[in-house]
């Protein structure tokens, strides 16, 4: 958390920009594990555009639950190195993975509210902290369609009952005064291009089997009729009336958790849907009406629910060609990741299909009845974050992304009392937002592994309590990230057969990416 003299010192040779010199955290302990860092209308914690070092020397930036927040520190990268160490991982660039899209959160309408209650210049510091180039690199934003749980209210687009020529479909206040406003604010902030996509959660009530919003109900009727057909329509009107505000989508997911709406007396907004009915629902009436609008070119990704339901939906829906030639790729929620492996999950549905890229839609912690609500400053929901993230890169993920931007002091607002965690909590009372250390462990991926980056084979010469994960990037360069949620400091060596050895220690406790050029 102290600036590195070394820089500073360099900073003052060269004349760089005088913004140049990175900002410390300002740490802020609420009990928990590790400390949150606290930002104001003046002050907030931030990183240096970034730079990788000349050939032969490595970069590494380090958090851990010590005290440490994305701490940058350089190296030199060994070429001949005759005293190996005990472990050593190595790259492996003959093989190859998936190629990344990115990473980034949502933005609810909670999560928009909260963040429009700052101060305007603390807003301004939240959003740089996500998007600008001294922030973490996000470059994904979902978009709910109209209101979920995470909402003050209850409303749809198109609520007039019979309104089947959608006259009446009307984008909402929550879209032109929250949502909208701060997506055009990212992107102004972004050196990345922002790939949006939306999801529904429930169809107007009109349109259901049981007449509301939330409890077991599916769209009346049968694919190909008139509710279908409405149900596309919408998807299309959504579409268009974000393109007026200037806004284009990389893609859609036809229903958000569609296993919800199967079950009685589900809480909050839902539509269900059986594998067989999304099928039908696609090949009839989604599929056709997106490849006949101007949104010819938005993805279609299928499931957007827990991977336990792999590969069997990806089964029906896949090898069924008149639905499969609209879909691009599948999108999983990481809720019951503990209950089934990665290996038959996503590992089993890419040997399926591999033409069909895997993506990560939603995940927060403070889910479960035992473990709920908000936990200011809880390394292990940091941990949690970083040890699914490296998991399902591992099994071909090619993004990643985290729930509401930001939620409040108690986890929400959202109508419905589904008070979770956010890697962005705001104290509306002090205009101040804390950045909890699952922010930090986001951070350790979504800066440093741009879209276009490919994953490479990473060996190991013996087995470790470290998690690891390599990517090459597209200028060339190499990432490496290392996970220690283990309580030893673990010596180790990572040998790049193409510019050497780098020595490396990962701290207890500990997220570290290693940055390199390899020409
Ligand atoms: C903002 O935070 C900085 C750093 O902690 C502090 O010095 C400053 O007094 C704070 N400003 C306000 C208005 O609280
Ligand atoms: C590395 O160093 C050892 C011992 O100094 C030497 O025998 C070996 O030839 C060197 N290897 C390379 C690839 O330079
Ligand atoms: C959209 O972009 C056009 C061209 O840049 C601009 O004239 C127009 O004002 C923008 N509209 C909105 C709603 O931002
Ligand atoms: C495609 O859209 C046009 C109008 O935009 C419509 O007239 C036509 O019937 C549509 N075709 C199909 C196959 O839906």
């Amino acid at each position: 958390m102290v600036a590195n003299i070394g820089v500073l010192l360099l900073a003052s040779l060269v004349s760089f920009p005088s913004t140049s010199g990175s900002r410390p955290c300002v740490p802020v302990n609420f009990g928990q594990s590790s400390f949150v860092c606290q930002c104001n209308a003046t002050y907030c914690d931030g990183l240096d555009a970034f730079d990788l070092p000349a050939l032969g020397s490595y970069s590494m930036y380090e958090s851990n639950q010590a005290g440490k927040r994305l701490e940058l520190s350089t190296g030199p990268i060994i070429k001949n190195h005759s005293a190996p160490a005990d472990l050593v991982f190595t790259l492996n660039d003959k093989k190859k993975f998936q190629v990344m899209k990115g990473f980034g959160g949502a933005v609810t309408d909670s999560a928009a509210l909260n963040i429009l209650a700052l101060s305007e210049a603390t807003q301004d510091n939240l959003l740089r902290s996500y998007f600008s180039e001294k922030g973490i690199g996000y470059s994904i934003l979902r978009v709910p369609m109209a209101s979920c749980d995470f909402s003050t209210r209850i409303y749809t687009y198109l609520d007039k009952e019979g309104d089947f020529s959608l006259e009446s479909f009307n984008l909402q206040v929550e879209d032109t005064k929250l949502k909208i406003p701060i997506i055009h604010k990212a992107k102004t902030l972004s050196k990345r291009p922002i790939s949006l996509f939306a999801s529904p959660w429930t169809a107007p009530p009109w349109m259901k089997t049981n007449d509301d919003i939330r409890g077991k109900g599916t769209l009346k009727g049968s694919p190909g009729d008139r509710y279908h057909k409405t149900w596309a329509n919408y998807f299309i009107r959504f579409l268009d009336e974000y393109a007026k505000h200037n806004l284009t989508f990389w893609a859609v997911t036809v229903e958000n958790e569609p296993t919800a709406g199967m079950l009685e007396g589900y809480p909050f907004q839902c539509l269900g849907f059986t594998p067989e009915h999304m099928r039908d629902f696609i090949a009839n009436d989604l599929g056709p009406t997106l490849a006949n609008s101007s949104h010819k070119d938005v993805q279609l990704m299928i499931i957007d629910d827990n991977r336990i339901l792999l590969p069997y939906w990806a089964e029906v829906i896949l090898s069924d060609l008149e639905a499969a030639r609209y879909v691009h790729g599948l999108a999983l929620h990481w809720y019951l990741d503990g209950l089934i492996p990665a290996d038959v999950t996503l590992g089993r549905t890419h040997d399926l299909y591999p033409e069909y890229f895997l993506f990560a839609s939603e995940a927060c912690a403070g889910v479960m009845p035992w473990d709920k609500g908000v936990h200011l400053g809880s390394w292990e929901r940091g941990n949690q974050y970083s040890h699914h993230i490296i998991e399902d890169l591992s099994y071909y993920v090619t993004g990643w992304t985290d729930w509401n931007l930001a939620l409040d002091i108690g986890g929400g607002p959202t109508w419905v009392g589904n008070y979770v965690d956010s890697s962005v909590i705001v104290d509306v009372k002090k205009d101040v937002f804390y950045k909890q250390p699952s922010f930090y462990h986001m951070a350790h991926f979504s800066k440093f592994i741009p879209a276009g980056a490919q994953r490479v084979g990473l060996g190991a010469n013996r087995k470790s309590q470290l998690e690891s994960i390599a990517f090459l990037c597209p200028d060339g360069s190499a990432v490496l990230v290392i996970l220690n949620r283990d309580s030893e400091d673990v010596k180790f060596g990572i040998w790049d057969p193409a510019v050497g050895t780098i020595d490396a220690i990962s701290p207890a406790n500990s997220i570290q990416t290693y940055l390199w050029r390899r020409q």
